[in-house]
């Protein structure tokens, strides 16, 4: 995948960046370092081109995901996370993603997936990635998510879902609402960083 590493001096934390529909690497940067200015980042751009748009995995129209396609695309980004740990030497056990809409998705994905893929998320504005599965132990896993009350891409009731799916299998949860529908505030930003501290 195409991505940029930066490694800190000081900080034994790594955030996994991942941007929203149309994005790139290149988007959470600033987000990264107002978040957790020491930590390393390994910021991702995702392969999937929808129209010229960049995401991590396909969907079938807006809000509904291609579920063979998010399946794979987890499996791959799961995998490359491994090898890049090992290439630029981060503790993969000590990964933080900070994901938007899409990058979000994919970073709930991960948490639905496999245990131990992160250990903490941000997940600005995410929607339930998958329904009817068998979620792993997700114990001493610390989730913030950001929601809006009014978000036309995400209803509130689906957040309510994604919540209670993470706390129901042992995920710490802590929410903060907005009523800027789907936009990232700067008030998000700053509750992420307090979060994070
Ligand atoms: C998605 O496809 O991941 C969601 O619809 C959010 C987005 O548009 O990125």
């Amino acid at each position: 995948m195409k991505h940029i590493f930066q490694k800190s001096e000081t900080s034994e934390r790594t955030l996994l960046l991942l941007h929203g529909t149309g994005g790139n690497e290149h988007d959470l940067i600033d987000l990264a370092h107002l978040l957790d200015p020491e930590a390393s980042l390994l910021s991702l751009r995702g392969d999937e081109n929808e129209n010229g748009m960049n995401r991590f995995f396909k969907r079938l129209s807006e809000g509904v995901f291609d579920e063979d396609d998010l399946v794979m695309r987890t499996k791959n980004m799961h995998e490359r996370l491994d090898e890049y740990a090992k290439e630029y030497n981060f503790d993969r056990q000590n990964l933080t993603a900070i994901g938007y809409s899409n990058g979000a998705n994919i970073a709930a994905s991960l948490i639905y997936h496999y245990e131990h893929a992160l250990k903490k998320a941000v997940l600005f504005h995410p929607m339930v990635p998958r329904r009817g599965i068998k979620l792993p132990n997700l114990e001493g896993v610390d989730v913030f998510i950001t929601a809006g009350e009014n978000d036309p891409i995400c209803p509130k009731e689906e957040t309510e879902e994604l919540i209670k799916a993470l706390r129901e299998n042992g995920a710490n949860v802590e929410v903060m609402w907005t009523t800027h529908g789907h936009q990232l505030t700067r008030e998000e930003a700053l509750q992420a960083k307090n979060w994070l501290k």
